[in-house]
């Protein structure tokens, strides 16, 4: 059952959206409600300078270098998203998360576990995606497993590929397939 207080609640939702809908429609929806991605292609580059604090390999220390070679050692990263290959092309956001040594053995067996997220703005689309998987040398891929804003419930896949590698400066594509 409704209370008294309950109803006025309903009353004034209605009589905001009345008054809203005489408004126009795209002024209202725009900044509130970010349109949902329908696309099933996205890529963007991400850019990493070694010398700038966004990257840092002592987040955490190995468990026992002697027992277990790098297992435990944590990578934490903050990285920005750019439109095109140079990082002063148009900035889309970030990517952000870390990446963990799972293999006792050491390398090349090395097992890192990456979790992160993107957060994506191109003036259309708006939201953030929830990224997990295994960073390898050669092909990463890694699952899309969620998302907010235009990329609420996510899921797909993102490769990622190297295109520069020239310390300080290392740019990776990432290409995104959404299912
Ligand atoms: C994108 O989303 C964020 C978080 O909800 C918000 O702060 C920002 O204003 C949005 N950008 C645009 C252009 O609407
Ligand atoms: C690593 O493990 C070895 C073998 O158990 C042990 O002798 C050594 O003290 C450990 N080192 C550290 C730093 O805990
Ligand atoms: C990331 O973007 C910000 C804002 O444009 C810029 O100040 C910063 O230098 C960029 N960082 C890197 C590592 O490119």
């Amino acid at each position: 059952m409704l209370n008294v207080k309950r109803i006025n609640q309903v009353a004034m939702a209605f009589i905001v959206a009345v008054v809203l809908s005489g408004l126009s429609e795209t002024a209202v929806s725009a900044g509130s409600k970010p349109r949902q991605f329908k696309g099933s292609r996205l890529h963007y580059y991400t850019q990493l300078d070694v010398r700038s604090p966004g990257i840092s390999t002592a987040f955490l220390r190995p468990i026992n270098t002697t027992l277990s070679r790098n297992f435990g050692a944590g990578t934490l990263f903050a990285l920005n998203v750019t439109k095109e290959v140079a990082s002063t092309s148009k900035l889309l956001g970030s990517v952000r998360g870390y990446t963990v040594e799972t293999s006792y053995l050491g390398f090349p067996d090395s097992w890192l576990l990456e979790v992160a997220f993107v957060e994506y703005d191109d003036g259309k689309y708006n939201g953030t995606l929830q990224l997990q998987g295994l960073a390898q040398q050669s092909l990463t891929e890694l699952a899309i497993t969620g998302g907010s804003g235009s990329f609420r419930g996510a899921k797909g896949y993102l490769v990622v590929t190297q295109v520069v590698d020239s310390l300080p400066t290392r740019i990776f594509r990432h290409d995104l397939t959404f299912l």
